[in-house]
């Protein structure tokens, strides 16, 4: 599994030097410069001009730095190919070719329906380090009837199915926006329903969304206190009157893997 930590990963316009800057200086995992459905169509040089920019004169504070190209666009791999940021996030995938030769490790947005039936095939892909969930396309790729991003009931079927594609090939699972600004529990509520099927993080569209995916998808105290006495235990025995066995030792490492590397 990939070592990077995907607990929050904030979406930034690739054409908006303010919140470019604002996103240098923030204390979240990954940032993901975008030039795809954040910059208009006749801004799309500007944009990959700007983030070139970006990338080289801030002192990026995330760990790990990210472009989100738009599809099938070769100005937009030419610029990865050159600034080499950390990862190159690539839109609407639906087949595992279009991962082939890049020159950066790669983040694949499940987003379309035909995404969706080939995801364990583009989750094979070399080169591949994560599935991200995309709730919004989704929806109108299968014709659902909503306007707000991500809420709907075919969120919990595809949330299932990239998991379990992205864990059979090691790779990290990332779900995708909660898009009502300012709405905290309505956000919490949201990452604690993709934590639960297992996601790393959840992409954030604002700073104040950060804070809250960072918490959300670590360990509690309560759960790391918990996985550590069930690594104590050999066998099988009854842990505060519950059964616990050698299954618990790797839902306990499981959890205890959340954790920051070294802790
Ligand atoms: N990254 C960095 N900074 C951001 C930001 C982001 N995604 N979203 C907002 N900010 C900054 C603003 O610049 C502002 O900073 P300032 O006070 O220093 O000017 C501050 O945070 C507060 O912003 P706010 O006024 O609450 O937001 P807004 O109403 O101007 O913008 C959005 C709302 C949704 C347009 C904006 O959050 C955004 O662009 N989000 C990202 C969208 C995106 O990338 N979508 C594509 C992928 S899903
Ligand atoms: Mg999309």
């Amino acid at each position: 599994m990939s070592v990077r930590r995907r607990r929050s990963c904030l979406t930034v316009p690739g054409d908006d030097e303010r919140k470019l800057a604002k996103a240098a200086a923030l204390a979240v995992d990954e940032v993901i410069l975008d030039l795809e459905d954040a910059v208009a169509a006749g801004r799309k040089d500007g944009a990959r001009e700007t983030v070139a920019r970006a990338l080289r004169d801030h002192d990026w504070r995330a760990a790990t730095v990210a472009v989100r190209v738009n599809r099938g666009s070769a100005e937009d791999l030419d610029l990865v190919r050159a600034a080499r940021p950390d990862v190159v996030v690539l839109p609407k995938v639906e087949s595992p070719d279009e991962l082939a030769g890049l020159p950066v490790p790669a983040e694949a947005q499940i987003e379309t329906a035909r995404g969706l039936v080939e995801c364990e095939r583009i989750a094979a892909a070399p080169g591949l380090e994560a599935l991200v969930l995309g709730p919004g396309d989704l929806a109108a790729s299968l014709g659902v009837p909503e306007l707000t991003i991500g809420e709907g009931a075919h969120v919990e079927y595809a949330l299932a199915r990239v998991v379990v594609a992205a864990r059979a090939f090691g790779l990290a699972a990332v779900d995708g926006p909660f898009v009502v600004l300012g709405d905290e529990a309505g956000l919490r509520a949201s990452a604690l329903r993709s934590r639960a099927f297992g996601y790393d993080g959840k992409w954030c569209i604002h700073p104040a969304q950060v804070e809250i995916c960072n918490e959300v998808y670590a360990p509690t105290p309560a759960e790391v206190e918990r996985a550590r006495r069930i690594l104590g235990v050999a066998g099988v025995a009854r842990l505060d009157g519950e059964m616990v066995d050698e299954a618990n030792r790797r839902m306990a490492e499981a959890i205890l893997a959340r954790l920051p590397p070294g802790s």
